[in-house]
């Protein structure tokens, strides 16, 4: 497995916090850049503090943080506390952050890394609304032939939506930067709610996250504790989704998951399916594949994965 550069653009959230968990305690797969923070699950001063958090409780004390888009490209925010509590990380009683946030903005980290890092090495990993990485590309648009890959969490086919009847949370809140992105004709990978809905906490699976013992294990289990109460009584499943962690662990072991190569276009007109994910799962069309689009996992396989690498921390 060759070892890949990673921006991690997030908007904690319990399952971005796992997601970032998993990364750094991966140093062999992922090497991870820097942190790019959005607004998203709440506003942008909480993602930020929270990203500080868990960089903190992973011990990762030097990692780069900055601080990006406080807002949509041409909307107001729209927030999740409902899911994730009012800090965005409800569950575990962290420490408050010492750790500073870096002077740049996370836009111009984007830009300067990617200029700078030799062409088509860096990948880019989004984990909510597509804000700060549209942006970069609208800023400077020489970079975008320098992503190596993006993975993202983000979108829906068969299981439609989760804010809306037809959009996903992350497309939703910014369809127009999401749009930016999947023409940018770069390389996407879409982990949507169809596989994240099948990487679900069991109480098995919690237990094991707690049994490890450890500051990590235990706030990871606090986490999903609170997390699991909205998606139990939502969709009646055994446990808390982990949506963005599937993004870390794809770029662990992509023979986790399976996918197709579609076409997949971002509704930004129609009020009625704003920010749906229309993905061309039966090749009804001829558009252009412009994405590989991922519709299952071996859950077993990614919770071994991650029970494995928290340990480590
Ligand atoms: C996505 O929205 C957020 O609530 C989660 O962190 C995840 O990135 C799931 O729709
Ligand atoms: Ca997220």
């Amino acid at each position: 497995m060759v070892k890949r550069k990673v921006i991690i653009d997030t908007d904690p959230g319990q399952d971005d916090a796992v997601a970032i968990l998993l990364a750094l305690a991966s140093p062999e797969e992922i090497e991870v850049l820097g942190i790019t923070v959005v607004a998203g699950n709440v506003p942008l001063d909480l993602t930020v503090k929270n990203s500080l958090t868990i960089c903190e409780l992973a011990g990762a004390f030097d990692m780069p943080v900055y601080a990006g888009c406080h807002k949509p490209l041409q909307r107001r925010l729209i927030t999740a506390e409902h899911v994730h509590g009012k800090t965005g990380l409800d569950g575990p009683s962290l420490p408050e952050p010492k750790m500073q946030i870096q002077a740049e903005h996370a836009v111009d980290f984007i830009i300067n890394t990617l200029r700078a890092e030799t062409n088509k090495t860096v990948t880019l990993c989004p984990l909510g609304p597509l804000t700060n990485i549209a942006s970069a590309f609208l800023k400077a648009p020489d970079i975008i032939e320098k992503v190596q890959q993006i993975v993202l969490m983000g979108g829906a086919y068969f299981e439609v939506g989760n804010i809306t009847p037809t959009a996903e949370f992350n497309i939703y809140v910014d369809p127009e930067a999401a749009d930016i992105v999947f023409k940018s004709n770069l390389d996407i990978t879409v982990l949507p709610l169809d596989v994240t809905h099948k990487a679900l906490v069991t109480k098995a699976r919690n237990d094991a996250f707690r049994a490890l013992g450890t500051p990590v294990g235990v706030a990871v289990a606090q986490m999903t504790d609170f997390f699991e109460r909205f998606d139990k009584e939502k969709y009646g499943s055994a446990g808390a989704p982990l949506h963005d962690p599937c993004v870390t662990a794809y770029l662990i072991n992509p023979d986790l998951f399976v996918g197709r190569h579609i076409n997949v276009m971002v509704e930004t007109a129609s009020e009625l399916t704003m920010g749906m994910t229309v993905a061309d799962w039966w090749g009804v069309t001829d558009r252009p594949k412009n994405a590989l689009f991922i519709g299952d996992l071996d859950s077993e396989g990614f919770f071994k994965l991650l029970t494995e690498r928290l340990a480590r921390l």
